[in-house]
């Protein structure tokens, strides 16, 4: 008699081909059976998983049909004709697939998947912010609840800020609510960029010491970073972009050893693909992004947990934002 876990083993091996560098056969195992369920619900139930860059390799490599930074996730999900979209990453990105998708169904594994970004915000604190400077535009970062969205002129994310800022054509601009992306974008502008005191609660725990720290133990590296981390950070790097452009980087310039200063399985998921790249991994987990597993995806699909929705009092305000940047 054939074993059954052979059999599942050797369905999903074409896609243990794409991980086996970093994980390793014996994990793979405790994967598979959750892999091939999750890949057997997606097509009864007509579901697509959009999984964000920070996702383990087992769900970016082994069931995610899109992935991507921010800005992919949001285009993409404009594109998407299957009837349930299941969200691999945190409630803004959900949300914001949904704003885009109202007629779907769009899952989210775990409703806990939050960000410190977006909780450094309220829809008072941008309604308080616009009262004291009426002359300046708001761009909102999409790591912001729908609510906050909505009181916005336009948002942005890490991948297109530069350029929204710019489309605005103000003297100054309100940017919220990282702190550091606006700072490390002022100095890329002649605009005026007026900030909030929000932090990414994982890049803001890179400092310019690390930096030196690196190029001294790892001699010739190359270091990307994420404009989310300090503008201090930010200089002493070779390269800052949203985590599509880091990843980009490594694509087109293939050095030969780098760091990613950002969340931990990115750099998992790009070694996947770069066995000629060596990759030093001082990283930083996000907690959030860390509450999406196999398990909970699978369930997401089984039971239609959790459901996202969005109040229709701020539902259209807050598309308009994201339609605006989109449109860019
Ligand atoms: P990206 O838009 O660059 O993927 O960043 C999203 C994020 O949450 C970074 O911490
Ligand atoms: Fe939010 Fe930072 Fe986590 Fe990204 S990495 S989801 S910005 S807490």
């Amino acid at each position: 008699m054939v074993n059954l876990n052979t059999e599942l083993l050797a369905r999903t091996a074409p896609l243990y081909e794409r991980v086996k560098r970093v994980i390793p056969p014996f994990e793979w195992a405790t994967f598979a059976e959750d892999v091939d369920a999750i890949i057997d619900l997606k097509r009864r139930r007509s579901a697509v998983v959009l999984a964000h860059n920070y996702q383990t390799p087992e769900i970016f490599h082994g069931v995610a049909d899109i992935v991507g930074d921010s800005l992919l996730l949001a285009r993409e999900a404009t594109k998407v004709d299957a009837d349930i979209i299941v969200l691999a990453g945190v409630h803004f990105m959900a949300e914001t697939a949904k704003l885009l998708n109202p007629a779907k169904t769009v899952l989210i594994p775990d409703l806990e998947a939050g960000c410190s970004l977006a909780d450094s915000i309220t829809a008072q604190d941008v309604r308080l912010m616009r009262a004291r400077y009426p002359d300046a535009p708001i761009v909102t970062y999409v790591n912001t609840s729908a609510a906050v969205k909505a009181e916005s002129d336009i948002c942005c994310t890490s991948g297109n800020a530069l350029k929204v800022v710019e489309s605005l054509g103000a003297e100054r601009v309100i940017m919220l609510p990282d702190e550091y992306l606006a700072q490390n974008i002022a100095k890329q502008t002649g605009t005026k960029i007026i900030t909030w005191k929000g932090h990414c609660e994982v890049h803001e725990l890179f400092s310019a010491d690390d930096v030196r720290q690196l190029r001294e133990d790892h001699p010739g590296i190359t270091i990307l970073a994420h404009p989310e981390c300090p503008p201090e950070v930010v200089a002493e790097a070779d390269f800052a972009g949203s985590t599509a452009a880091m990843s980009n980087f490594v694509e087109t310039k293939r050095p030969p050893r780098v760091v990613l200063l950002t969340e931990c399985s990115m750099s998992d998921n790009v070694a996947a693909q770069h066995p000629d790249v060596e990759f030093v991994r001082p990283c930083n987990l996000c907690p959030h992004m860390k509450r999406i597993t196999l398990k909970n995806i699978r369930h997401a699909l089984e039971t239609n947990h959790h459901e996202v929705t969005i109040d229709p009092a701020i539902a259209g305000r807050a598309r308009r934002a994201v339609e605006r940047m989109l449109a860019l």
